[in-house]
């Protein structure tokens, strides 16, 4: 198995799964309580219908999408996501060097297996400076987090983005199940360093996070920052009130509050609620170009992928990571052209038959 090339990202899971530890491959693959909202994540986008626009030329597909101050080359980012090495050798430099190939960007995990240097290091080799940002749980003790943005900084990070759905860890009972609770010996949050000492901290999850402590935050950083776990128009109406840079659409990927709504369903009122004001991101369960299109014509500037790029890296490390955005960037393109779409944006609700709700 394995030398076949893959046709979509569901060969890749297969492969992954077939090769992972099958207590990783729980925590890589599941959610919280029933996995409800994880279920739901990817059938969400089955409730929509598109109306493709017909005799409209174009040529070729232009999938650029512009976003806090870079281009991308396509509107698929990848999410942050625990423990590459993990899932494999190659961890988050190989999964840095795939994303600098696809010419996207990476928002590294604070719970990342390897440095920020050295992921920021694999973007500058590949000639992609700026494709990297850092996903950020604000920790209690402002002196540590302070020093962690500088350090973000330093490695030449672009944008922070805060992880809003996490006051707790949601009840992942796959991993309670299999008592998987930590990483094992010889892997570490290597960004949970402390500066004095050396040693690796435990991210703590706070229950006391507030607005505040965004305020407080974007006075410690001229970064971006981009604020990751918004379902309800009201805290997207806030966050533009606090002067954040964008807004992400987020269930965690069904791993934190089980029953929540899905990003996709949430998605239009919280454009609504923003108007053209902040760029609005999503994630959770995109598979297909055809759910990157649906987000897109709700409203998202670019959707992001968490757990097909695992899959990818876990069944071939940094080849395969590459082959997920290749993927989905082939399928986005043929997809946008039998929609009648050029460029993401004649993207709109115009194209979509029917609104599930
Ligand atoms: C995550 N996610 C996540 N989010 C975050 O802000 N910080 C993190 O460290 C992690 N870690 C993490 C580990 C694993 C194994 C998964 C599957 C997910 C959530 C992630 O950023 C994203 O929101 C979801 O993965 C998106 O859903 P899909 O694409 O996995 O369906």
């Amino acid at each position: 198995a394995g030398a076949a090339l893959p046709v979509n990202l569901r060969d890749l899971r297969d492969e992954a799964w077939r090769r992972l530890d099958p207590a990783h491959r729980d925590y890589f693959t599941g959610g919280a309580g029933d996995e409800r909202t994880l279920r739901a994540n990817e059938t969400a986008f089955d409730a929509y219908r598109l109306l493709p626009r017909v005799l409209r030329g174009g040529g070729e597909r232009d999938l650029r999408t512009p976003l806090l101050g870079g281009t991308l080359s396509m509107p698929v980012l990848v999410s942050p996501t625990a423990f590459h090495r993990l899932a494999h050798p190659d961890g988050e430099v190989g999964c840095a060097r795939a994303v600098a190939g696809a010419d996207t960007v990476l928002v590294l995990s604070m719970a990342a297996t390897t440095p920020v240097e050295a992921v920021a290091a694999a973007m500058d080799a590949a000639d992609r400076p700026g494709r990297l940002w850092f996903q950020l749980y604000p920790q209690p003790d402002l002196g540590f987090t302070e020093s962690l943005v500088r350090r973000v900084e330093a490695a030449g990070c672009r944008a922070l983005v805060v992880t809003v759905d996490s006051p707790v860890l949601g009840r992942r009972e796959r991993d309670l199940r299999n008592g998987f609770l930590d990483l094992p010996p010889g892997l570490g949050c290597e960004n949970m360093r402390d500066p004095e000492t050396g040693r690796i901290r435990d991210i703590v999850l706070d229950a006391d996070l507030d607005w505040p402590r965004i305020d407080w935050l974007r006075g410690v950083t001229r970064l971006p920052v981009v604020l990751k776990g918004i379902l309800h128009p009201a805290d997207a109406r806030l966050a533009v009130a606090h002067g954040v840079d964008a807004v992400w659409v987020s269930n965690h990927g069904g791993r934190q509050l089980d029953g929540a709504a899905t990003a996709v369903d949430a998605l239009p009122s919280v454009v609504d609620a923003v108007g053209d004001r902040v760029p609005v991101l999503l994630d959770g369960g995109i598979r297909r170009g055809t759910d990157v299109l649906t987000a897109l014509a709700l409203g998202a500037t670019a959707v992001g992928v968490g757990r097909p790029v695992l899959w990818g890296l876990a069944a071939r490390g940094e080849p395969g990571v590459r082959q997920v955005l290749d993927l989905l960037r082939a399928d986005l393109g043929q997809a946008m052209t039998l929609a009648g779409a050029v460029r993401p944006a004649d993207l709109g609700p115009d194209l979509l038959n029917r609104m599930p709700r």
